[in-house]
């Protein structure tokens, strides 16, 4: 039987089968229901909406409740993505239990299939009790938007002999603790090559080389509405702050030459 939504087990499949892996962000009905038409096997409602949608510097001040309402505008538009969630700065902090609350609000009440949450081992015990609820997790690793402040700014991790195999451990223990698939963040390419490798469950790259199981990339960023300079990993499919722009002008002008509304236009 074909199966209609991507679903995890057919992630793992597809992993099996060599088949690569599309994820793109998502934070809104519309855009969701033109990237889920469009075949994208995941849609992400990253917590990268602080950035991308609120305009702030970092993706630290995003709330619960917003990652929320966010997740439950993409999983009404999404029949055949698979919707995973983030949790977001401070949801999964404080203990299992507070990050057990968190994840069933994004799951009941955002409509999130799956979860994902930043941190290797130092969050193993967290993943576990996710995953032990039955609730799909997907890890994230490499270099984590939330600790910013710890990396010093938004740096390739991995590098050097201490770097790389604290991202191996990190990899094998995320996979060790239930995660069903695992974001690989700004890491170099024969690294997470390695990992790929290694590990049974899909890899999915950003910044990460051609060799990941997957790819995800910013939707604003791969449609020009991320801002001047995007990082050097991101292709620029279409510059929509152009065409956007362009269609603004349009209507000002016909609003000012009153060229608009048209007799047509007019009830
Ligand atoms: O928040 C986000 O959009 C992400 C992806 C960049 C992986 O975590």
């Amino acid at each position: 039987m074909k199966e209609i939504r991507t679903t995890v087990p057919g992630l793992a499949r597809k992993k099996r089968a060599g088949e690569k892996i599309s994820m793109l962000t998502a934070y809104d009905y519309p855009f969701a229901r033109i990237l889920d038409q469009a075949g994208t096997d995941i849609l992400l409602v990253g917590d990268s909406l602080g950035s991308v949608v609120q305009g702030r510097e970092t993706t630290l001040p995003v709330t619960l409740d917003e990652m929320v309402y966010h997740t439950r505008l993409v999983s009404r538009a999404a029949e055949r993505s698979l919707v995973v969630a983030d949790m977001p700065f401070g949801s999964f902090q404080i203990g299992v239990e507070r990050t057990l609350e968190a994840t069933v609000r994004l799951v009941k009440d955002g409509g999130a299939h799956a979860v994902k949450l930043e941190g290797g081992e130092r969050v193993a015990d967290r993943i576990r009790a996710i995953a032990g609820m039955d609730i799909p997790l997907m890890g994230h690793i490499g270099l984590t938007p939330q600790s910013v402040h710890r990396m010093g700014g938004y740096r390739v991790q991995g590098r050097g002999p201490e770097g790389r195999a604290r991202l191996l451990r990190d990899a094998r223990v995320v996979q060790e603790a239930g995660a069903f698939a695992l974001v690989l963040e700004g890491v170099p390419r024969d690294l997470a090559a390695e990992i790929t490798g290694e590990l049974e469950i899909p890899t999915i790259g950003i910044g990460a080389g051609p060799d990941c199981d997957g790819q995800v990339l910013v939707i604003h960023d791969l449609l020009g509405l991320g801002g001047e300079a995007p990082p050097r990993f991101v292709r620029r499919y279409v510059d929509l702050a152009e065409i956007v722009g362009k269609a603004a002008r349009m209507y000002i002008e016909d609003v000012r030459e009153q060229k608009f509304p048209a007799e047509a236009e007019s009830y």
